[in-house]
């Protein structure tokens, strides 16, 4: 299982192309080079016989996820497989609005991020900003927040009775998705009384929750996620495929890159498998003191990808016990950053701060425009610039900084799309899930439950005077709070 990876580990190979003959046809490229002790050296570099010393524990981990795949809370690993009927029922629905002006999401957390991180690597990146001829399909807004200033601004500038309403949550009763409906409803029935009902889609978890049960008293199309996809796990299921393909995103493609990078993850070979690798990558890393791990794309295009990941890896990896109830308060921290902009900003704390991250580089072999820097007069200091193009500087940028990082002995590695599409933003999305899973079966943890998230939902209901909660509300208020210490 480790050998060929182990051979060719220091050679500046990648995993897809060592195995280039077997053609695995997934388009991402992984390069681990920057993690690994030939590069980095002993104290923070990692031994590929690591591989070696762990092999039962990596396949345990491996079969953990591969055993209960499709069952449980891992039902969001046939996503990808088993939905030729859900993507018709999505297709079919979304024509009724290919004339409304707006489609607006209400939803939080995993039930928003995967739409926004898909939305904005795969649209315009004006997209609402474009002429609705241009544009052809309707501006997107996705609300994840309460904030009554952000309601307010939204309302101002949409108009409601040609925008249709995805109302997203899985539980169906979340506080901050409930409002948001109920505003929205109460607009809806005074503009549009009994029509009001065809400008909201609800996806929800059928027959659970109090979403569910108004959707079915309104008359509201529901669309069903699905019993065992958890909320982070869940943009390829409908929380993300309704509302992506209401503003044009080709799903199918989507669910084809996931597809793809599935069968590389289904891999029992490392050298294979850019997911458990990696992930034992990461575990290994953590051990080493390495608890922050940052998501740095060089595209603005996937600026939200790191939003996805951040939720992803940080509530399905922090966790006080593991599996046995042992209190192992585990969990990298995940930070955003994007190249260029961060060079200016973080990188210098990543160079010489502490040693306590891994970079992760997302990189784009071919951006969807082209852009030339022409001369602007005679000044030889600009001369280096002129006649290249933004394509080549983003990505010397890039390569620049990775460069400093591994010069500075800082754990590093590199995933490159060979440019952003449907097909390799679905491998991408299915690999940081993959990845995920992978990484919470070598920790053996629960990776699936958010204990410390419910604790939050459950003091809100409290606070808000929602009934059968006066116990929480009892420990809420028996909290001391010292008056000395307030400033
Ligand atoms: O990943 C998760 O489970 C959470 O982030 C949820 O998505 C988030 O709390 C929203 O929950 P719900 O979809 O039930 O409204």
């Amino acid at each position: 299982m480790i050998n060929d990876l182990t051979k060719n580990a220091h050679k500046g190979k990648i995993i897809q192309k060592r195995n280039f003959k077997e053609k695995i046809a997934m388009q991402l490229k992984f390069d681990f080079n920057n993690m690994m002790k030939e590069t980095l050296g002993e104290k923070e570099g990692l031994d590929f016989q690591l591989f070696e010393t762990h092999k039962d524990l990596l396949d345990l981990a491996y079969s953990k996820v591969m055993d209960n795949r499709g069952k449980g809370w891992q039902e969001w690993t046939n996503l990808p497989f088993y939905q030729q009927d859900v993507v018709k029922d999505i297709l079919e629905t979304v024509k009724r609005y290919q004339d409304y002006d707006n489609v607006v999401v209400f939803g939080i957390g995993g039930s928003a991020l995967g739409t926004i991180a898909v939305a904005n690597a795969l649209l315009h990146l004006r997209h609402n900003e474009l002429e609705k001829n241009v544009r052809k399909f309707p501006r997107l807004y996705v609300e994840d927040n309460v904030d009554p200033e952000r309601m307010q601004a939204l309302l101002d500038v949409i108009d409601v009775r040609k925008t249709v309403f995805n109302v997203i949550t899985k539980s169906g009763t979340t506080s901050e998705t409930l409002s948001q409906y109920m505003i929205i409803h109460n607009i809806l029935k005074q503009k549009l009384n009994d029509d009001a009902k065809d400008n909201i889609i609800i996806t929800t978890t059928k027959g659970k929750g109090t979403l569910y049960d108004i959707a079915v008293k309104e008359g509201y199309k529901v669309f069903d996620l699905g019993g065992g996809v958890g909320g982070r796990f869940s943009v390829l299921s409908p929380v993300g495929l309704v509302p992506l393909a209401l503003v044009g995103i080709d799903i199918n493609s989507l669910l084809e890159g996931a597809r793809e990078m599935s069968e590389a993850c289904f891999s029992p070979e490392n050298s294979k498998n850019p997911a458990l690798c990696t992930a034992f990558l990461q575990y290994m890393s953590m051990r080493k003191g390495k608890n922050i791990s940052v998501m740095m794309p060089y595209a603005d295009s996937l600026k939200f990808m790191s939003d996805f990941y951040c939720q992803i890896w940080g509530e399905s990896l922090g966790k006080a016990t593991d599996n046995n109830n042992n209190i192992v308060h585990v969990g990298q921290t995940p930070v955003k950053a994007l190249g260029v902009t961060d060079q200016h900003s973080q990188i210098q704390l990543y160079t010489e701060g502490p040693f306590d991250k891994v970079v992760t580089f997302l990189e784009v072999e071919k951006y969807r425009s082209n852009v030339t820097i022409p001369t602007a007069g005679d000044y030889k200091e600009t001369e280096f610039l002129q006649n290249k193009t933004l394509n080549e500087l983003i990505n010397y940028e890039r390569k620049a900084t990775e460069f400093a990082l591994t010069k500075y002995k800082r754990a590093n590695f590199t995933i490159t799309l060979s440019e952003v599409n449907a097909h390799t933003v679905g491998e991408l999305l299915q690999y940081f899930m993959y990845q995920t899973a992978y990484c919470g079966a070598l920790l053996d943890i629960n990776t699936y439950n958010q204990p410390g998230v419910e604790e939050g939902k459950q003091a809100t209901f409290a606070m808000m005077g929602r009934k059968n909660y006066e116990n929480k509300l009892d420990e809420i208020n028996s909290l001391k709070k010292d008056v000395r210490y307030i400033i």
